[in-house]
């Protein structure tokens, strides 16, 4: 067949403008049916839109949950999946990892040893943990925009959006027991509205020792190959019409309207995959200038600053298995951006996102070069990021190493609020704040804290100019720069907010007058002088540029969806429901390295060294390997499966997402993507990024056979077309 050269070009150039890079993207449920199902079914999915989302019927969706806390349930932190009638979810360890340290010990270590609730009156409530499940998401652009005019000022527009979004929640919510809530979309040029039932009684049922579920650490964190029983489960609970109440022991298990199957018969390479979940943030429409500053600027102090911090809390983790427990989860929060930042940089200079970005910038110049509204916004732009490179790194130092660099001037922060307090208030704040106290120092360990005062201080001043620092830390770091160890144990023997002792004696006498004993605080006066230098002279300054960054980008959005009106566009995450599809795959991780699609319980066994804290392989995990005693959890060559990797394009508050196959039955848990690919929060790429999922038959098998807590199993439906 012959084509004419000017066809090849016109169909290459469709294609191309079509083509959203394969895998790539994280999609909204409701608009599946309209935009994405024939591609899903081109994939292999064998399922209908309406299986997936279905707002008149149970579907596929009304299977998961958004994991959030009653503060903020609309921020999910990570996601969850039912798998029984009587409300059983699973999650990731590390998603419940709070929630099983909050009730360890020394004698009762749930971390070290796991935990499994033998019968219903064994779960465990936790106060505040809130699970969602999504009622229906829907566009609600028009109605925000009711009222809004050409050329109406910034300031009447912003009104009307917040009425607009108010009368929009209110209507959602009216004569239910729901909770609705509105976010933008696509840089505030789309807004869609969620409307969630959440559930407040979310009890734990197990989880395995930490050596099965945070198997390898932070050592193999954001890593593939890998070998981590990251799962963990709970119970959601709801009031006897199977309506959300808060905890009682009257509570029963929630009949859920929709469990996931779970699948026993495993995954191969190039399988279909979808997952379903909460992905929190990502910025996949930045500019080259943004991404430039993030590369160069911000992300390489933070994670000087955050290295600091770790080799302080580590020494003390190794001096005492206390100190381990107070500070594994604070370590593990700390560890697992520092990590991410690190890779993601790497990532985006492999897969040469500056020049794509600035190629794709070119190509827009020159089509809004016509069109006066786009004319000229890539250049503010690159004006604007560079007029506030220098405030927007100063800012990032105050979080980093002012305001968070240790706990102890966050934490006399809490007790401003007495300052504030009427009279015949106090008794029930100065109640709250013993019950935040016994909390906070059952964590907290003088030295470290000391130690990390120091050191981020330190850092802080020696690495910004001096307008950038308040003057109390230029002071106060001059005067004891030579002896800042001696400085630093004074300051903390001075404050009232440095032991349990003190702060209850304090709150045991207190009388309205004892106000200025906060202000007064050393350790207080230190974190209000942050503060308001953050508030006054870095906040506010950057605040104008931030705010016109935000506009501008809007436009941007909005001009590359016109310049390319005939692709698909997936919003950045927001934190709210959206799925995700791909394949099961492996990948080239760097020159002469190639990474199978799966792991097993051979490659735990390998890696098996009870010297080193994170590879210190359970004993009984070795007889079960010994033995082979797999059941019917063995893949075809007989071996124990436990993690995969595939393409999904996910991101943090993805954790605990249900990795599903074509049938959408439960494969697989999410849990963290591989080091390489984690610039995918700023630029996919196929051939690199990879979700890693734990195999749902390692979930089964440790159940079962690790824990003995196979009667759980019993309430799940487990399915197979071959065994
Ligand atoms: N990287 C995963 C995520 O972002 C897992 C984090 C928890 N595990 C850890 N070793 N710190 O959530
Ligand atoms: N571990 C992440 C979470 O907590 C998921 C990994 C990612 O960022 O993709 O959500």
């Amino acid at each position: 067949m012959k084509f004419s050269l000017k066809l090849i070009a016109c169909l290459l150039f469709v294609m191309g403008a079509n083509m959203t890079r394969a895998d790539e993207g994280m999609w909204i449920p409701s608009l599946l049916k309209k935009y994405k199902i024939e591609d899903l079914k081109k994939a292999g999915f064998k399922l209908t839109a309406e299986d997936v989302y279905n707002v008149n019927q149970a579907c596929l969706k009304d299977a998961v949950v958004g994991l959030g806390s009653e503060s903020r349930p609309f921020r999910h932190f990570c996601t969850g999946e039912i798998v029984s009638g009587k409300g059983l979810l699973i999650t990731n360890h590390h998603c419940g990892y709070r929630a099983i340290q909050s009730h360890s010990s020394i004698e009762h270590d749930y971390l070290k040893d796991g935990f499994w609730a033998m019968n219903q009156a064994e779960e465990l409530p936790n106060e505040g943990i809130t699970a969602s499940f999504l009622i229906r998401i829907d566009d609600v652009t028009s109605e925000m925009m009711k009222g809004i005019v050409p050329d109406m000022d910034k300031k009447k527009i912003s009104e009307i959006l917040k009425k607009n979004k108010a009368e929009i929640i209110k209507k959602a919510q009216k004569g239910t027991h729901y909770k609705a809530n509105v976010k933008a979309f696509f840089s505030g040029n789309q807004y869609f509205l969620s409307v969630y039932e959440i559930y407040k009684d979310v009890r734990l049922v197990g989880a395995p020792p930490s050596a099965i579920g945070k198997f390898g650490g932070d050592t193999d964190n954001w890593m593939w190959p890998r070998h981590t029983g990251d799962f963990s489960m709970f119970r959601i609970y709801a009031d006897k019409n199977n309506m959300p109440a808060s905890y009682s022991k009257d509570n029963v298990p929630l009949k859920p309207k929709r469990f996931f199957e779970i699948s026993l018969d495993g995954v191969n390479e190039n399988d279909f995959t979808m997952v379903f979940g909460y992905p929190g943030t990502t910025t996949e429409y930045l500019t080259s200038y943004a991404i430039e500053q993030k590369m160069n600027s911000n992300n390489p102090h933070k994670i000087k600053i955050r290295t600091k911090r770790l080799n302080i809390m580590g020494a003390g983790m190794d001096s005492s298995q206390k100190i381990r427990i107070q500070y594994s989860a604070k370590y593990a929060g700390v560890a697992n951006a520092w990590k991410k930042w690190q890779g993601e940089i790497k990532g985006l200079k492999r897969i040469k996102a500056l020049e794509k970005k600035e190629k794709l910038e070119q190509r827009f110049r020159e089509w809004a070069k016509t069109r006066k509204e786009y004319d000229g916004i890539l250049d503010e732009l690159k004006g604007l990021y560079a007029s506030n490179r220098d405030l927007s790194l100063a800012i990032d130092y105050i979080w980093e190493a002012g305001l968070r660099g240790c706990e102890i001037l966050n934490f006399s922060k809490s007790f401003m609020v007495l300052a504030k307090a009427k009279e015949e208030e106090i008794p029930q704040i100065v109640k709250g704040l013993k019950a935040k106290t016994s909390k906070f120092f059952k964590d907290f360990d003088l030295e470290v804290d000391k130690n990390l005062f120091e050191a981020t201080i330190l850092m802080y001043s020696d690495n910004l100019e001096g307008k950038y620092q308040p003057q109390a830390i230029l002071d106060l770091v001059s005067k004891n720069k030579n002896k800042f160890g001696k400085y630093t144990d004074k300051l903390y023997e001075k404050s009232i907010f440095t032991s349990e002792e003190k702060v209850n004696s304090f709150l045991n006498s207190y009388k309205k007058s004892s106000a200025k004993k906060v202000l007064n605080d050393p350790i207080y006066k230190i974190y209000d002088a942050f503060y308001k230098f953050y508030r006054k002279d870095l906040g506010l300054k950057s605040l104008q540029t931030e705010m016109r960054i935000d506009e501008l980008q809007k436009k941007y959005m909005a001009g590359l969806m016109e310049m390319d009106s005939d692709k698909i566009f997936y919003p950045d995450a927001n934190s709210t429901f959206r799925f995700h599809y791909g394949k099961v795959k492996g990948f080239k991780a760097r020159n002469a390295v190639y990474y199978d699609y799966y792991t097993s319980l051979d490659g735990i066994i390998e890696k098996d060294n009870p010297e080193i804290f994170d590879y210190d392989v359970p004993q009984k995990l070795k007889e079960l390997y010994a033995s082979k005693d797999y059941g019917r959890y063995a893949n075809e060559k007989g071996e124990m499966p436990v993690c995969f990797a595939a393409t999904n394009h996910t991101t943090g508050g993805n954790s605990g997402s249900p990795i599903l196959n074509a049938e959408g039955q439960l494969i697989g848990v999410n849990f963290d993507r591989a080091w390489e690919g984690v610039m995918s929060d700023l630029m996919y790429d196929p051939s690199i990024c990879r979700n890693v999922c734990l195999d749902i038959r390692y979930v089964l098998f440790v159940v079962d056979k690790f824990a003995g807590a196979g009667y759980l199993l019993d309430e799940m439906k487990l399915v197979s077309k071959k065994k």
